[in-house]
């Protein structure tokens, strides 16, 4: 990629996406379930800008969002509804009526409370409700404990008992149709084993909900896989679909996936200017133009992300911290970072910044959010315009208090 030019072209912070990198992400998972009925529910979260969205929904993607926004997002930017599905632990009425209207997949249980409030403003609306239960299956999916989804001490799903429960309340219910089963336990997972005994639970519950003539059509089994930030060794998608498979024995139901990191982590670069260096002490500090507010993951969960000098060439390393203007310590992008002597205007990128990267970018300290670029077909085009300090204030000009208070 011309970082350099980029940089020239739209400033710095810049995030840049490579979506022929999404492409063979979104096949490879297509691939690995060719023979069953499946679907692609890409997880809005990780990366929500609308042109990723519609790129994705063009290879045939449905998407997994968890607020009225995302299924917003998800609509304008050209995803069916039938293959939208909500996730959340804490949908109020107005995002459970929406849903509802809109008429989307289906809406991802998380409580005994919220099947009842399905059941109310479906009943209100003169509407069946299409739901699906998500099960906690208490299985440690072992990763990063903020990720981590499907451990009892975890806010998310049900035990298999209560979702059993709600099954057999749904089926009775004239408002409530329950026409998939749902887990998710956790993200940037590395190993099969969890997802073995997750899929194993669910599909045991799935195979007793089929003797109480419960037919469940959507096997939703969550996102997750993690990818390669530093040397991790990952899940493949083929391995991944013969874990779950396997668990399914054959049983008639439409295998969904939601995985957001894998189809668009390792796609994306976050290009930033070194402003500054220097030393305290010892220690060394590379301070560049993007922060915590650009890229929360280092300060968040301690996150590695790859930084590299552009146009590296064979010069001396050693090591620095890369921080940003942002006043507080956690305002790092890397620590212990192999780097040359930098100069003002020297380019770094961060790498695998496409998931969970700009979507949960913020505008602390009041730092207008950056410009997205999408590189695909060989030219680049921009996605998202970098904010300006207006945009970030605009919604308080006209309720500033004027006068003396
Ligand atoms: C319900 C649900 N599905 C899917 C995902 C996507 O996870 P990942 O990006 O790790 O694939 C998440 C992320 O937290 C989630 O909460």
């Amino acid at each position: 990629m011309d970082f350099k030019s980029l940089a020239l072209k739209y400033k710095t912070p810049l995030y840049v996406y490579d979506f022929g990198h999404i492409k063979e992400q979104f096949e490879s998972v297509q691939k690995a379930f060719h023979a069953r009925k499946s679907l692609i529910c890409y997880a809005v979260k990780a990366n929500s800008n609308l042109s990723i969205l519609r790129y994705l929904g063009k290879l045939g993607a449905g998407c997994d969002c968890v607020s009225i926004g995302e299924i917003k997002r998800a609509l304008i930017a050209g995803i069916s509804k039938y293959k939208i599905v909500f996730s959340g632990v804490g949908k109020d009425d107005s995002e459970i009526a929406y849903a509802l209207r809109q008429d989307i997949l289906m809406l991802n249980v998380e409580s005994e409370e919220e099947l009842k409030r399905i059941e109310d403003i479906a009943r209100y609306m003169g509407i069946k409700a299409r739901i699906s239960v998500r099960i906690n299956p208490d299985i440690d999916a072992k990763t990063h404990p903020y990720i981590s989804t499907g451990l009892k001490k975890n806010k998310f799903g049900v035990d298999i008992d209560t979702a059993k429960k709600l099954y057999i309340y749904s089926k009775k219910s004239e408002w409530l149709d329950p026409v998939g089963i749902h887990c998710h336990i956790g993200s940037q997972i590395l190993d099969l084993k969890p997802y073995d005994e997750a899929t194993k639970i669910t599909a045991e519950l799935l195979k007793s909900l089929k003797a109480l003539d419960i037919n469940i059509k959507f096997f939703d089994v969550g996102g997750g896989i993690g990818i390669r930030y530093k040397d991790e060794i990952t899940i493949k998608p083929y391995e991944f679909a013969q874990t779950v498979l396997a668990n399914l024995e054959g049983a008639d139901v439409t295998v969904i996936c939601e995985f957001g990191r894998f189809l668009v982590g390792n796609s994306g670069y976050l290009l930033t200017k070194v402003l500054y260096e220097k030393k305290n002490g010892k220690k060394r500090f590379v301070i560049v133009d993007a922060a915590m507010n650009d890229l929360i993951r280092p300060g968040f969960y301690d996150a590695y992300h790859a930084i590299e000098k552009i146009d590296k060439k064979d010069e001396k390393f050693s090591k620095a911290d890369v921080v940003g203007p942002v006043c507080e310590s956690s305002d790092f992008l890397g620590k212990d970072v192999l780097l040359p002597q930098l100069n003002y205007g020297d380019l770094l990128i961060v790498k695998s910044v496409g998931a969970y990267g700009f979507s949960m970018s913020s505008n602390y300290n009041t730092r207008p959010r950056c410009a997205e670029v999408a590189f695909t077909e060989n030219r680049y085009r921009l996605i998202r315009k970098r904010e300006t300090f207006e945009n970030l204030i605009e919604c308080e000009t006209e309720c500033l208090v004027r006068g003396n208070l």
